[in-house]
């Protein structure tokens, strides 16, 4: 069983979004294995490096997706982003200061973060599309009449 398993009750759009999870899952995933089979720092920053990197760069192209859906809790939720963001960055300055054992917790972070995040909030991306769909098909009937 992985560290960190992905799961159908984390699919957001069946889209870019569960991709970027998807691929933040298996990096976590990797940091993990690397820091378990005690590979050095130079593999270990470079795989922080990626998912601090990668982590940001999906967090901003949700808040994109987010902000064309016209979500109305987008303000909050980039606060959410932000503030993990710069959690991400403090624990991986404290990794290139020689704190070696910050990179398993930093995959712990990653995991607990991520599993939460997604199911609780970023889920609320995919009520609010669903509702709207919800909407509009009811307009349509009551169109057909
Ligand atoms: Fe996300
Ligand atoms: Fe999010």
């Amino acid at each position: 069983m992985a560290y960190f398993e992905w799961a159908d009750d984390m699919v957001i759009d069946n889209g870019p979004i569960d991709e970027d999870h998807r691929k933040l899952v298996d990096l976590v995933n990797e940091l993990h294995t690397a820091t378990r089979e005690g590979k050095g720092r130079l593999i270990i920053g470079r795989l922080m490096e990626r998912l601090v990197a990668d982590t940001d760069e999906h967090l901003r192209r949700e808040e994109q997706i987010m902000a064309l859906a016209g979500f109305p809790s987008l303000e909050g939720h980039r606060k959410g982003h932000d503030a993990f963001v710069n959690d991400l960055r403090d624990l991986q300055k404290k990794m290139q200061e020689g704190q070696v054992t910050v990179a398993a917790q930093l995959s712990m972070v990653l995991r607990d973060w991520l599993s939460i995040h997604i199911r609780r909030n970023d889920k609320e991306l995919r009520c609010f599309v669903e509702k709207q769909e919800r909407e509009k098909r009811r307009a349509q009937l009551a169109l057909k009449g």
